[in-house]
């Protein structure tokens, strides 16, 4: 595994949550909190970053992890440069690695890479200049570190703790980097209670999540749970032949206003989008008043904002 940290404890690259340890989750979480502004207020801008470069390097769709990673970047002064994937010489078979050498070439100083194949931002990182520092913006099924941040600022914002709270995971489980790295945050912010609810083909092996109570039916999970994160089928990454059937889903594990009200009555649902309404959540728990699936995209700005200013700041004065 690739180490995170500089000799001198501070963040240089983010690949996952999983090797950080409490403190450095919470740091991360109360720099993003200082960003955070209320929506129709500005944004704000920093210069902490001004001189240096990020690069988003996606090969898979995205929407709000990639604008909030070139927003962040911006609103702290920093260059952004998109590269599209399919408009490069990686389209002429260039190498991962030789599309990385160039832009560092060009002084880019962190790289954000998302890729379906798992392993790429740590080769990436196993390979770039010591000044350069790799973001993972989601690796395949394994890691989504900054979803997992701004997963955790969002539920201690509605709910002022970690301790003693019911977590439950809804859905497509075995495919999600989401869900691998809401389980790293909120585990190692002191979640004792998180719960897994999925048909049996998208629960996760048995070595996985430890400490996680599995649910093959969604009333269990959801009985007096203060959090419900709901997923997507990550077709992508299922065979035709697994695939569930929509209708037959929603009717089994769709989140509804029925069931939702199983949840303790001030439950917040989450969602970390894209959202495939009437599949795995109704249109109006998706709306509703207990709906913070807004919320977590604003917070996504916040949280990037964060882990740029710390992977790149080292030594400067803080924003
Ligand atoms: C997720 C992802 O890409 O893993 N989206 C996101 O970053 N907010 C979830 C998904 O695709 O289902």
């Amino acid at each position: 595994m690739i180490e995170q940290l500089r000799a001198d404890g501070s963040l240089r690259h983010l690949l996952t949550l999983e090797t950080l340890d409490r403190r450095q989750i919470e740091r991360l979480l109360e720099r993003a909190q200082s960003f955070v502004r209320p929506l129709g207020e500005r944004p704000p801008r920093s210069r902490l970053l001004e001189g240096a470069t990020v690069a988003n390097l996606f090969t898979e769709p995205s929407t709000r992890t990639r604008v909030s990673f070139e927003l962040a970047a911006m609103r702290l002064g920093a260059t952004v440069v998109q590269l599209e994937v399919q408009l490069s010489s990686r389209a002429k078979g260039e190498s991962m690695l030789d599309t990385i050498y160039t832009l560092q070439s060009l002084h880019v100083d962190a790289l954000v890479i998302r890729d379906a194949e798992p392993g790429v931002p740590a080769l990436a990182a196993a390979h770039v200049a010591p000044h350069v520092s790799v973001l993972s913006g989601g690796e395949a099924h394994v890691s989504h570190p900054t979803q997992g941040l701004l997963d955790a600022l969002t539920v201690y914002q509605h709910k002022q703790r970690f301790a003693g709270l019911a977590i439950a995971i809804v859905g497509d489980i075995r495919h999600s980097r989401v869900a691998r790295s809401a389980w790293h945050a909120f585990s190692k912010l002191g979640v004792s209670d998180l719960r897994l609810a999925a048909p049996a083909t998208l629960m996760p092996e048995r070595e996985e999540f430890a400490g996680c109570s599995r649910h093959t039916e969604l009333a269990s999970a959801l009985a007096g749970a203060d959090v419900i994160m709901m997923l997507r089928i990550q077709r992508e990454r299922i065979s035709e032949a697994h695939l569930p059937v929509g209708e037959q889903y929603f009717g089994a594990w769709g989140l509804t206003r029925e069931r939702l009200a199983l949840a303790r009555p001030n439950a917040i649902v989450m969602h970390p989008q894209p959202m495939n309404r009437g599949i795995e959540i109704a249109s109006d728990v998706a709306d509703g008043p207990q709906s913070v699936i807004r919320d977590q995209v604003r917070n996504g700005v916040a949280v990037r904002m964060a882990a740029l200013a710390e992977v790149l700041s080292c030594g400067r004065a803080s924003a």
